[in-house]
């Protein structure tokens, strides 16, 4: 059985000379929650658009459920469920109403469907009030409501936590590992938001200015190297000893810590070099590397990307923004 749910090969996308997809291939697996980032205007919603066959592509393809979708579109965008901008719904009505209006435009849904899928949304307790009192959150629950009615195996959502306050973000990001494991559903996530993606996808491509700069595991993204926070006694002399060392990509942030970027495997030669230079070191601290720092390094200019920028990034969120 094709596990593969949606391929895209060598797509591109331009809109006159705007090039908004530049061949971009990537696969998604039965089963991924799969993270797709980048930055505003880097091509996300482009490349969901065609996907969906909302909009030809200039070049390249799309098979979705192993079906090119140039010739089969129908049979399989039965199958997938999509809200693609914030969803319209009718103000005056309830989100009942709203819901079995517009199952009936494909097909209809039965009660207890519609029933269902306003608990799994959480909606019940509000389902038959206006939907015009209804909070931004639950109008995006309510779009996925919808996109999940006719029980699709794919769901694809972009920006889904769009403007939401933080309680709404984290219904949104607790929903989606129930909609794979409860539903068995393969979802595709469109996001900006770095933090979201690595803390719901299992796998995640990067992409900017409409090219593809990553395709792959979280844990092989986060893997490589990371950022040291190192406390010593004497900061002056400690930098110069990991400053004089090529190998080593050391920062200082204010007057309290050192900051190396390594490998972990390299922790314990830089503390060596700065015991065998009686240096007292106080702190040595991984801090953990985060989807954001990758993403940096992935999108800044080489030139630009030094152990330094990212240290320095870390140094200044430091305890503002602990990650669980
Ligand atoms: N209908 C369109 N016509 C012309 N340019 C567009 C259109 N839609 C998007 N773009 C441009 O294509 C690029 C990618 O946009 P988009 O796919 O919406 O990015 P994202 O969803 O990642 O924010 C942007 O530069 C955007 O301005
Ligand atoms: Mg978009």
């Amino acid at each position: 059985m094709n596990t593969l749910i949606l391929q895209t090969e060598d797509l591109t996308k331009r809109y006159g000379r705007r090039l908004a997809v530049d061949r971009i291939s990537l696969s998604i697996e039965r089963g991924d929650i799969f993270g797709f980032l980048g930055q505003n205007g880097a091509g996300k919603s482009t490349l969901i658009r065609v996907a969906l066959g909302l909009i030809r592509p200039t070049r390249g393809r799309v098979l979705l459920f192993g079906q090119d979708m140039a010739r089969h579109s129908l049979r399989a965008l039965g199958r997938v469920g999509a809200i693609v901008e914030s969803p319209a719904f009718y103000e005056n009505f309830s989100g009942w109403e709203n819901l079995r209006i517009l199952a009936a435009m494909s097909g209809g849904a039965s009660r207890k469907r519609i029933e269902e899928t306003l608990v799994l949304l959480d909606l019940l307790p509000r389902a038959h009030d206006q939907v015009r009192t209804y909070s931004h959150g639950m109008r995006q629950r309510l779009g996925i409501a919808q996109a999940l009615l006719p029980n699709p195996e794919f769901v694809i959502l972009d920006e889904p936590t769009d403007g939401l306050d933080p309680q709404g973000i984290r219904e949104i990001r607790l929903l989606l590992p129930r909609l794979r494991d409860e539903l068995g559903l393969t979802i595709l996530l469109c996001s900006h938001l770095l933090d979201e993606v690595e803390r719901v996808c299992n796998a995640v491509a990067i992409i900017d200015h409409g090219r593809l700069l990553y395709q792959g595991g979280i844990g092989d993204l986060l893997a490589g190297e990371s950022t040291v926070k190192i406390t010593v006694d004497r900061l002056d002399v400690a930098y110069q000893i990991l400053a004089s060392d090529p190998s080593i990509a050391v920062s200082r942030n204010g007057s309290a810590s050192l900051y190396v970027t390594m490998n972990s495997e390299c922790i314990p030669r830089v503390n060596a070099l700065l015991v065998a230079n009686d240096i007292r070191v106080m702190e040595l601290a991984p801090q953990r590397a985060t989807l954001e720092d990758v993403f940096l390094t992935l999108t800044q200019d080489p030139v630009t990307t030094t152990g330094a920028a990212v240290a320095e990034r870390n140094a200044n969120v430091a305890g503002g923004k602990e990650r669980g």
